[in-house]
């Protein structure tokens, strides 16, 4: 089985950390960026040591934190300038309201401001902040200036404040942010892509209360989506009924039945250089749907069910298609069969996994796959459906045909 590429490993990951509550959250991340092979180094604003002691990030980055500018030791051991360079990543998070102004301003009246300005990595930012302060036009204005300047802007989610207000602002989970940290790490391997990706189940309705459906959480796609943007490619997500949220700098299109995802994928298809298809689509449509609700009278009723477009199926006959990837759910003898949808759609590449096993597959946060691809394939691991999802996207990096670079 081939090992997931993890990883940070090689990446020297500078921390900075500003004044937020969500900097508790913050010591986790050094434990995973660690775990993924990142060495990281802390720097704190001033504000950031009212909630969490710097002895908590020495301890789980295995080197000195550093806050003041002015502390001749610290400056001795490894001096400001000396530090930016050593970075090869730059990550602020919790990124504050203040610390975002102080930034996109260009300010160098701390540690962390000054460091930013002396170094060349790369910089990404989570924000983190009451929704209000989130709105605020003068918070958009300096997000825009960074972002203009090339740094990457992470999150941040919505959900419960500790303000007890609810809405945007939320920084984004540990884990997500090392995610982040890795897909950016792959090097951007999908820049000047535009990736179309189908997700979720699809309704068929029976009348305009009652529909056939099916399991699939739409996870697998999501993260898909969600991964080959932070991977650099243009993304459009095709999404069945589901209610996850739009990952961050991915064009969402809404649709409820196969036929509609149809058209939606076709309507994108002639654009895209990629199309995975990772929607459960239904095979079978009511024949006729009836306008009024069925009404609950005779003993038993018969249902007519007519075949679905295959969407795959239908891209893959065209003259100019992009690079397809398909997905095979199987309950046995997974590869065969995967093998056999390979060839029988047309497929670049499809990803099998078995479904019906606790813990794996629809609706679990886990999967196990198996890539297929003309002559080869590869056992992922079990892990989370978004490295998965990386480790797919890095694949189809592999397995396109090169790209003229005049294109
Ligand atoms: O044939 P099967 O449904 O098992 O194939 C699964 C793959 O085909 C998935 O990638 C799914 O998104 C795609 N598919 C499709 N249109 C259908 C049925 C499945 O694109 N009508």
């Amino acid at each position: 089985m081939t090992e997931l590429s993890p990883s940070l490993s090689g990446m020297r990951l500078l921390l900075g950390v500003s004044g937020g509550i969500a900097a508790y959250k913050s010591a986790e991340l050094v434990r995973r960026a660690r775990q993924a092979g990142a060495e990281v180094r802390v720097v704190m604003t001033a504000a950031a040591e009212h909630f969490v002691g710097s002895a908590t990030f020495q301890a789980l980055s295995g080197n000195p934190v550093r806050s003041a500018l002015w502390d001749p030791a610290a400056e001795a051991a490894m001096g400001h300038i000396e530090l930016a360079r050593w970075a090869t990543q730059v990550l602020v998070a919790p990124a504050s309201a203040d610390f975002l102004a102080r930034y996109a301003a260009g300010m160098a009246d701390d540690l962390l401001t000054t460091v930013l300005l002396a170094s060349a990595a790369p910089v990404a930012v989570a924000p983190a902040m009451n929704q209000q302060m989130w709105a605020h036009p003068a918070t958009a204005g300096n997000l825009q200036r960074l972002r203009q300047r090339g740094v990457s802007v992470l999150g941040p989610a919505a959900g419960e404040q500790a303000c007890g207000d609810v809405g945007l602002g939320r920084m984004l989970e540990p884990e997500e942010l090392v995610d982040a940290l890795i897909a950016q790490q792959a090097g951007d391997r999908l820049r000047g892509l535009r990736i179309v990706v189908s997700a979720g189940p699809t309704f068929e309705d029976l009348d305009p209360v009652r529909f056939i459906g099916n399991r699939s959480s739409g996870r697998m796609g999501f993260a898909i989506a969600e991964q080959a943007a932070l991977m650099g490619a243009q993304t459009v997500l095709v999404a069945g009924p589901t209610a996850l949220p739009t990952p961050p700098g991915v064009q969402r299109l809404n649709v409820r039945s196969a036929e509609e995802m149809l058209r939606a994928v076709l309507d994108q298809i002639d654009a895209a250089d990629v199309y995975v298809g990772a929607a459960a689509v239904a095979d079978y449509r009511p024949v006729a749907p009836r306008s009024n609700k069925i009404k609950k009278a005779a003993e038993a009723i018969e249902l007519k069910l007519i075949r679905n477009p295959d969407i795959l199926a239908t891209i893959a006959e065209r003259e100019q298609r992009p690079f397809l990837v398909g997905f095979a759910a199987e309950t046995e003898d997974v590869l065969r069969y995967a093998r056999g949808k390979l060839e029988a759609k047309k497929l670049d590449l499809i990803a099998a996994n078995q479904v019906g096993l606790p813990g794996s597959g629809f609706d679990s946060s886990d999967n196990e796959i198996t890539l297929i691809w003309a002559d080869g394939e590869m056992a992922l691991p079990r892990a989370s459906k978004r490295e998965l999802a990386r480790a797919l996207l890095e694949q189809v990096a592999e397995r396109m045909p090169t790209r003229d670079n005049n294109d």
